[in-house]
């Protein structure tokens, strides 16, 4: 570009910027829409009126990868009237994929790999004008992770990532694969990046990682989760302190305790089981048996008593019988999880797994779903409903979607409270001057999904 040709600074482009996937994905959409924002470009919500669109995506099921070749196919019309128009992927499946994003979709120009993401202002700037085609799936590159704390969603929590990738290959998955290897961020990078947080006002920070609690391998010196969140809980305007996702297999005592004894860090776990049954976690190449699953769970339970325990579940894994499943069935049935995502077994190319018949018929993966989908709703309403008549405390997010007159937050358990003020009551300022503080609500209704609440 010549020296007084415009730039993207002058133009200040349009960006709009839809994210799939995990919450690490979010934290990239998030770190490189602070990295453009550096570079001058604005945000916009709404897709037709963008100059450059950018899909961040993801490859965990076939499902989610074909979301995004539908939403590149209806891009096409606007792309044949603007051929202006910067069309990107971002992220896990540019990363599988690669090259065979511009073979079924020639009218995208970028493909960037989840190790390019820093390289995404210069890349731009590369297309801008030129409607070329650039394929960027180094996996060499190292991520930056230098971050513009002010662009952020939410002012009161933030992500943190701790460490990038998974070395795991547990046998169905396919992240190890578009993520790279298992690397720990340097613990002065991450204090640094929370205290910049605190410092612009955020009260809870969740640690980010496919296994955080393996955090430190690689380091030099003794660095483990128990450390770092012990050193995170002393910097002063932090509130609360959580981390995901925790791997069954790393989980020790010591992680247990600090959740015990630190006062910020929060009474929650995602521990994702995936199944119930012995058989079925072998093939999953998991590494633990269903008792040491339950051990742990009562580990938990006896050192933190107020512990809420989340999951994730796989249905339909290859060979799993109606026993192996029952298994799982009396897993959730006895660890009473405060909630769980259940996913119906997808194959993922070049993934061990898929030397396994995915033998399983579609019918019989709906089906259990279903019935855990179920289970788990019953246990949270039997269980949300004990709430009621407690009291509890909960950080204030924001003004409730479906009442604005009404606020809503969590509690440390990871509960959502939707609350108001009590009846003939009056706060000057309310809703909004109470976003971001701490406050305790009296629990009066629950649902399976919300507890329903009066401020005290
Ligand atoms: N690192 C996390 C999970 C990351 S992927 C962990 O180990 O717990 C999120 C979830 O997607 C997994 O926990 C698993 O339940 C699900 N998943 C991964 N691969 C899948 C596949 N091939 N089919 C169906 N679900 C899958
Ligand atoms: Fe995938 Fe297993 Fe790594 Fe989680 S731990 S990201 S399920 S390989
Ligand atoms: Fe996350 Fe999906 Fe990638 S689950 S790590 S966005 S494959």
């Amino acid at each position: 570009m010549s020296k007084d040709s415009k730039t993207y600074k002058d133009f200040g482009k349009k960006v709009y910027i839809r994210t799939f996937g995990c919450q690490m994905n979010k934290l990239d959409s998030e770190l490189s829409i602070g990295s453009l924002v550096r570079e001058g470009y604005t945000f916009v919500e709404d897709e037709k009126a963008a100059d450059i669109i950018l899909l961040n995506t993801c490859s965990v099921r076939n499902k989610a990868e074909h979301k995004v070749y539908s939403q590149l196919g209806s891009l096409r019309n606007q792309k044949e009237k603007n051929p202006d128009l910067i069309l990107g992927v971002l992220g896990c499946m540019a990363q599988n994929e690669g090259e065979k994003i511009f073979r079924r979709m020639p009218h995208v120009n970028l493909i960037c790999g989840t190790r390019e993401f820093s390289r995404l202002p210069t890349l731009l700037e590369e297309i801008n004008g030129s409607n070329k085609q650039i394929l960027a799936i180094n996996e060499d590159e190292m991520v930056s992770f230098d971050r513009l704390v002010t662009q952020r969603p939410n002012r009161f929590k933030a992500f943190v990532s701790i460490m990038r990738g998974c070395d795991n290959y547990c046998s169905y998955c396919i992240v190890p694969y578009v993520r790279g290897r298992e690397f720990s961020r340097p613990v002065g990078d991450i204090i640094n990046e929370v205290k910049s947080l605190t410092d612009d006002g955020c009260k809870e920070i969740t640690l980010l990682g496919q296994n955080v609690n393996s955090y430190g391998k690689g380091l030099n010196g003794n660095i483990t989760l128990a450390n770092l969140l012990k050193k995170l809980n002393s910097i002063e305007g932090i509130e609360r302190i959580r981390f995901v996702t925790s791997h069954p297999r790393d989980m020790i005592k010591d992680i247990l305790e600090a959740i015990s004894e630190l006062p910020k860090v929060c009474e929650n776990l995602h521990m994702p089981a995936q199944s119930g049954s012995d058989r079925i976690l072998e093939k999953m190449r998991r590494q633990y048996t269903s008792t040491h699953y339950r051990e742990l769970v009562e580990m938990a339970k006896s050192l933190v008593p107020d512990i809420t325990i989340a999951s994730d579940f796989i249905v339909g894994f290859p060979g799993e019988t109606e026993d192996d499943f029952e298994d799982t069935v009396s897993l959730m049935r006895d660890v009473r999880y405060q909630n769980c995502f259940i996913f119906k077994y997808s194959p993922r190319t070049g993934t061990a797994a898929t030397e396994l018949k995915d033998d399983v018929p579609e019918e019989t993966k709906r089906r259990r779903n279903q019935i855990l989908l179920d289970l788990q709703s019953d246990i949270s309403a039997e269980d949300n409903k004990e709430m009621i008549g407690k009291s509890v405390e909960v950080l204030v997010e924001g003004t409730s979607k479906t009442d604005e007159s009404k606020l809503t937050g969590r509690t440390r358990q990871n509960q959502i409270v939707v609350f108001s003020l009590p009846e003939g009551r009056s706060q000057e300022g309310w809703p909004s001057s109470l976003q971001g503080k701490l406050v305790n609500i009296n629990i009066v209704d629950s649902t399976d999904l919300t507890l329903f609440g009066i401020i005290n």
